[in-house]
């Protein structure tokens, strides 16, 4: 039995990045280890939601987990604000991060690039309160999509710096970790590589999303215009197309437009059609678990209320443990 830790910023509704990077190793790994799954709520504040949408948006992460299947009893399910222990262990990891290390991350690096008007220092140190997440719970694995790679080396780079620095054995290395498979990256429909709702919102299909948005979202997906060559390099929108189907139909359908596209007669606007079916053949049962669980807030608070005390245990204990390490004492 390991400790698992993992989270998501509230940023609105679960797309399929979201669930095949995290939550499908989520809800198997619940079975087997000690988890701790958290809304990401204090990372979402670098971008300064309002607050009348950020408590909606928490509420939102909180009934699609539950819908995809996170079992209360099985995972601690919380609110990282919850979590006040979680703002401790990250001011004193703060006082080891070096602003190089920080500045050299891709992820700081794009967001100067995507928002130069607001580069605050939450963004810098984002690196440095993800690694409290993990850290706080003594985790071993991160489910996580392939874009978290590098902030899991920063978590390592952090947890082995404190033990060396105050020479002791405290906290483990985190890995990234996919259940069974590689780290993933879902594609956009807009041609781009990584589906995220940031960068575009029509490059995502989110698990709340009706049938007839589905299909006018596939419709529209970037493709090839002109004859198919089969002979050239895919270009990248048509290469995420089959990287989807891979995810939602079955194998003969996948194999039957391989062929077609061979055999230089594919018609995207089929291969499309069929995608969006498949897609919302996956996502229904999610759907209509969500309605329920949206009208139910008197579970919705007893689920918080019991995460934020299962996970307040195991953090307590840490910081108190890390307060000790440091030298902090009481008179
Ligand atoms: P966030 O909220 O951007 O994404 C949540 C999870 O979804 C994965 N993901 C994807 N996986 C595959 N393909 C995609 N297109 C795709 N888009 C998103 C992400 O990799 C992530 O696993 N910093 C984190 C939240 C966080 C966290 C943590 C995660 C805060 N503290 C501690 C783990 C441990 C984030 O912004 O994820």
């Amino acid at each position: 039995m390991d400790i698992v830790v993992s989270g998501v910023r509230p940023t609105g509704n679960l797309h399929l990045g979201n669930y095949f990077g995290a939550l499908k190793s989520f809800i198997k790994m619940q079975e087997e280890h000690h988890c701790y799954f958290f809304i990401a709520d204090y990372h979402s504040l670098t971008t300064h939601p309002n607050p009348a949408d950020l408590h909606g948006n928490v509420k939102t992460v909180l009934v699609e987990f539950l819908a995809c299947g996170l079992d209360p009893e099985k995972v601690t399910l919380y609110v990282q604000s919850d979590l006040p222990e979680t703002a401790e262990l990250y001011l004193l990891l703060n006082m080891n991060a070096y602003v190089g290390e920080l500045e050299r991350c891709t992820s700081f690096k794009e967001k100067i690039r995507s928002q130069p008007q607001n580069v605050n220092a939450g963004l810098l140190t984002y690196p440095t309160l993800m690694a409290a997440d993990i850290i706080i719970h003594r985790a071993r694995m991160v489910p996580v999509g392939k874009d978290q790679e590098q902030h899991l080396e920063m978590t390592r780079t952090f947890a082995n710096r404190f033990n060396r620095l105050y020479n002791v054995d405290y906290f483990p290395e985190p890995v990234a970790f996919n259940f069974g498979e590689n780290l993933i990256k879902i594609p956009g429909l807009d041609g781009g590589l990584k589906m995220s709702k940031s960068d575009n919102e029509n490059s995502s299909i989110f698990l709340a999303d009706s049938p007839e948005m589905i299909r006018k979202k596939v419709m529209k997906a970037v493709t090839d215009t002109g004859a198919v060559d089969p002979a050239q390099p895919r270009s990248q929108g048509v290469k995420n197309l089959f990287d989807l189907m891979g995810y939602f139909s079955n194998a003969d359908t996948l194999e039957h437009f391989e062929n077609s596209y061979r055999s230089g007669s594919i018609r995207y606007g089929d291969m499309k059609k069929q995608l969006a079916e498949d897609i919302i053949l996956f996502t229904t049962p999610f759907r209509e678990k969500m309605e329920a669980l949206y009208a139910d807030e008197p579970y919705l608070r007893k689920v918080a209320a019991m995460g934020a005390e299962k996970a307040r245990a195991s953090a307590s204990k840490t910081v108190r443990e890390v307060r000790e390490i440091i030298g902090f004492k009481p008179f």
